[in-house]
C-alpha cells in the first residue's frame, strides 16, 4: 500500500514565513496512523515546519509505518533506501535531512531499523509523538546521535496540543491497543494493551473540533467499541454524550470488534440519528473452525445475529468488513464458508487480505501454512464477490436522495464534493452551498468508488 502524503494545514502560512523548514510525513496503513500523522504535523507546526508533498528536499522526513502485513513492512525498508539517495545529495549541497521512523514498524523493529539503516536518525514509537520536538532538536544539535523513544499512551494523549483540523470531518482517537490477541495479528504487540482515554479529554477535544467547524467525527481505536471510561461508563455512553454537542451532525467509529457490540450500543444505532448507518465490522472468516483458530471470540452465527439485530433497529444500516483468506489450515470448504457469509450478509464495502505470517504471532508457527498460489486464487474469487456487492450497493443509490455533508469543491467548476451517510464520495452539481452544510442530493450515477448527483433542495422542500 502506498503512503499518503498530507496536505498543508490552512494555518501553515505564518510559520512558513517565520522559518522555512520543510517536513514530509509519509503515512502507511490504518486510520490511526492518519490521525497520528496529523498530530505530528500539529506538534511540529510551532517549530516552523511546513508540510511538503514530496520527501526529496525536506529537512525532516517522517515515515509513519505499518507492521500489519509483511508487504507493508517491506515498503518501509525500500522507502528508506530511496531516502538515502536524497539524504546523500543534500549532504553534498551542505544541507541536512533528518530521517525519523514512526509507527508500528518503529515500535516492533526499532533496533533492527537502527542496525539495518544507518541513515535513520530517529525511531519513535506510537506513544512518543509528543516528544518529537525534543528528539528532533537533539538529533539536529548532535549530528550522528541516534535516538529511540517510547512512552505510555496516557502521557501521549495528555501532552499533545489542541487539534487544527483542516476540514469539516475529523478523526478523534479514543482508544489504543488491543487485548484480544487474534492469533494472526501484531497489534497487541505493537500498540500494546488496551487503553481508553478519559471521557473528559475526549469530550473536550470533540467540542474544540466542533468550535472549529468540524461536523463529522470518526472515533478511532484498534478496538474502539471496547472503550471504557471511568465509573462503568462505556462506549455507548460516550457516543450519547458526543451526540449532544451542538455542531456535530454525524458520528462514526472504527474499528469495532463483533464481540464488543453490546446491547446498548446496538440499541443506540436505532435511537441516535447522528450515528451514521454505516459500520465497519471485521469478520475475518466465515468458517467456525478458522475463527476458533484465529481466536476471534465469535463464530459465524454470532456475527450474523449481531448484523440481524443492527438491521432490526436500523433497517438502512450498511456494513463493511475485513476478510483474511489462506489462514493456516484453511480448506476449500472453510474458504467457501467465507464466501457464503459474504453472500448472506451483503457488504456495502469490504477489505480482503491474504494471510501474512507475522513474526511473534501464534499463527505464524501453525501447521498447514497455505501455498501462495492458493491464497492468490482464493483472494481473487472473494474479491470478485465483494467487488460485485459494492457495485450493486452503489448502484442501488441511483434515484435516491441522500443527505450529503459538503466537504469542498468538486472536479468541475460549479461542482462540490461531499460524503453520503454510507461514506461514499459524492460529486454533485449545486447552487450556493457552503462546506459543512448537509444538503439533499439526488443520486444520478454510481461507480465502484463514488457517486454523482445534483442538489435536490427544491424537490424535498
Ligand atoms: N495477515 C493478513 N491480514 C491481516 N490483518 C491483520 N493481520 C493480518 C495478517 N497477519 C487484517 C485483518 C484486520 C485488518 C486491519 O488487517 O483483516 O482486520
Ligand atoms: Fe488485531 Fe484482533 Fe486486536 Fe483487531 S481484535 S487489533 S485483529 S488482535
Amino acid at each position: 500500500m502506498a503512503y499518503r502524503s498530507m496536505r498543508r494545514p490552512r494555518n501553515a502560512k505564518m510559520s512558513e514565513r517565520a522559518a522555512p523548514k520543510q517536513v514530509f510525513i509519509g503515512t502507511y496503513g490504518c486510520q490511526m496512523n492518519v490521525y497520528d500523522s496529523e498530530r505530528m504535523r500539529d506538534v511540529l507546526a510551532p517549530l516552523g515546519y511546513a508540510m511538503v508533498g514530496e520527501p526529496d528536499n525536506a529537512d525532516l522526513v517522517i515515515l509513519n509505518t505499518c507492521h500489519i502485513r509483511e508487504k507493508a513492512t517491506e515498503k518501509v525498508y525500500s522507502e528508506i533506501g530511496r531516502l538515502r539517495a536524497h539524504k546523500d545529495r543534500r549532504a553534498g549541497e551542505g544541507k541536512g535531512m533528518t530521517i525519523a521512523i514512526a509507527g508500528c514498524v518503529a515500535q516492533a523493529e526499532g533496533e533492527e531499523i537502527m542496525r539495518r539503516a544507518p541513515e535513520v536518525d530517529l525511531v519513535v514509537g506510537p506513544q512518543a509523538y509528543h516528544k518529537l520536538p525534543e528528539l528532533i532538536a537533539r538529533a539536529a544539535r548532535k549530528s550522528g546521535e541516534r535516538l529511540a523513544a517510547n512512552f505510555s499512551a496516557q502521557e501521549k494523549f495528555d501532552a499533545l496540543p489542541a487539534r487544527a483540523p483542516d476540514g469539516v470531518t475529523a478523526f478523534l482517537s479514543i482508544q489504543e491497543g488491543c487485548d484480544k490477541f487474534c492469533t494472526f495479528c501484531v497489534v497487541p504487540y505493537t500498540r500494546g494493551a488496551e487503553f481508553s482515554r478519559p471521557f473528559a479529554g475526549v469530550l473536550a477535544e470533540a467540542r474544540a473540533l466542533a468550535d472549529r467547524g468540524v461536523r463529522e467525527i470518526t472515533l478511532l481505536g484498534q478496538n474502539v467499541n471496547a472503550y471504557h471510561g471511568a465509573g462503568g461508563l462505556g462506549f455507548a455512553d460516550l457516543l450519547e454524550r458526543l451526540a449532544r454537542i451542538e455542531g456535530i451532525a454525524r458520528l462514526r467509529y472504527m474499528t469495532s470488534h463483533p464481540a464488543e457490540m453490546s446491547d446498548d450500543l446496538i440499541a443506540l444505532h436505532g435511537a441516535e440519528p447522528k450515528l451514521m448507518p454505516y459500520l465497519h465490522l471485521p469478520v475475518q472468516s466465515g468458517s467456525d473452525r478458522i475463527l476458533k483458530a484465529m481466536n476471534r471470540k465469535h463464530d459465524g452465527a454470532y456475527y450474523r445475529d449481531v448484523v440481524a439485530r443492527l438491521r432490526a433497529v436500523r433497517s438502512d444500516i450498511a456494513l463493511s468488513t475485513d476478510f483474511i483468506v489462506g489462514f493456516p489450515g484453511e480448506s476449500e470448504k472453510d474458504y467457501g464458508d467465507s464466501e457464503q457469509l459474504a453472500r448472506e450478509v451483503g457488504f456495502a464495502s469490504a477489505f480482503s487480505f491474504k494471510y501474512s505470517p507475522r513474526p511473534g504471532t501464534p499463527a505464524a508457527l501453525m501447521r498447514g501454512q497455505i501455498d501462495e498460489a492458493v491464497k492468490n486464487e482464493r483472494l481473487a474469487r472473494l474479491q470478485a464477490v465483494l467487488g460485485e456487492q459494492q457495485r450493486s450497493f452503489n448502484d442501488g443509490q441511483i434515484g435516491r436522495i441522500l443527505p450529503v455533508l459538503v466537504a469542498g469543491r468538486g472536479r468541475a467548476p460549479g461542482q462540490k464534493h461531499g460524503r453520503s451517510p454510507y461514506l461514499q464520495a459524492v460529486h454533485f452539481e449545486s447552487g450556493a452551498v457552503r462546506n459543512g452544510e448537509i444538503v439533499p442530493v439526488r443520486i444520478i450515477g454510481a461507480s465502484q468508488n463514488s457517486l454523482t448527483g445534483s442538489t435536490a433542495a427544491l424537490e424535498v422542500a
